[in-house]
């Protein structure tokens, strides 16, 4: 069985006191929810005062990004050993990242090894274009995706995989249940070959692209996706906290 998780990407949103309101209004309920994990992933320079307010509690705390170096002469980035301290999740390939910031598939391989050693839980996202879905190719993207982001990692159950349509992100356009349900089946069968299959079957696979209270039941019923990615929602407390209820209520 595994445990459903609905986790939030707060991306670039939130000052220092918006951060510490937004968890205060949320935390009393979320912790609430016992059958379902989640995970909150505000901006970097809020990590340190939400885990000294989650300390203790259920809620996880992840951050958005990192560099796969140690430490070093690179101006401007974080890495594994500064967030291991802070928190126990990063997003790794958001489609933002490789769009506005050129990451490859080899450089989000990269980091997601580097998270992997340092004791980091990866948020590993994938996901094909408007164009590549219009023209047949979702199933080749992803595969490949899948496999460059996965090259040289053995089977773990340490890592959560995302999968997040580009043209559904931001876009009010969510794709149907059935639909992230095919494409995640997908990417199941995807590691069920690169990796042993009991343990390729224990991943969590969550569906990301305008998640909203109205459409969470939607995803969170096909018995393939285990939660959801929300990045909007995630910074509107009474709708994250219902896309959380109604996840519990689904897959209890
Ligand atoms: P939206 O929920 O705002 O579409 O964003 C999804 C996302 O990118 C989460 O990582």
């Amino acid at each position: 069985m595994r445990r459903p998780l609905i986790a939030g990407n707060w991306k670039m949103n939130t000052t220092a006191d918006e951060a510490i309101n937004l968890v205060n209004d949320m935390l009393t309920e979320l912790i609430g929810f016992t059958g379902v994990d989640c995970v909150l992933c505000p901006p970097f320079i809020s990590l340190q005062s939400l885990s000294k307010l989650l300390k203790g509690t259920s809620i996880g705390l992840g951050a958005q990004n990192m560099y796969y170096k140690e430490k070093g002469a690179f101006t401007g980035e974080v890495s594994a050993l500064m967030l291991k301290d802070l928190c126990r999740f990063v997003i790794l390939g958001h489609s933002e990242r490789r769009q506005y910031f050129c990451e490859t598939d080899a450089a989000v391989n990269q980091k997601i090894k580097a998270a992997l050693e340092a004791g980091l839980v990866p948020i590993f996202c994938v996901g094909e274009s408007f164009e590549q879905n219009e023209t047949g190719r979702t199933d080749e993207i992803l595969s490949m995706q899948i496999k460059s982001g996965l090259s040289g990692i053995g089977a773990t159950d340490q890592i959560i995989i995302a999968y997040e349509p580009i043209w559904a992100i931001g876009t009010g356009k969510a794709a149907t249940g059935a639909q992230a349900g095919l494409a995640i089946g997908f990417i199941r069968e995807t590691l069920c070959s690169i990796w042993e299959k009991t343990r390729a079957n224990s991943i969590r696979i969550l569906y990301g692209g305008s998640v909203t209270g109205t459409n969470i039941t939607e995803f969170v019923k096909q018995p393939q996706i285990d939660g959801a990615l929300v990045g909007g929602a995630s910074i509107k407390a009474a709708e994250f906290i219902s896309i959380v209820r109604q996840t519990a209520l689904v897959k209890s």
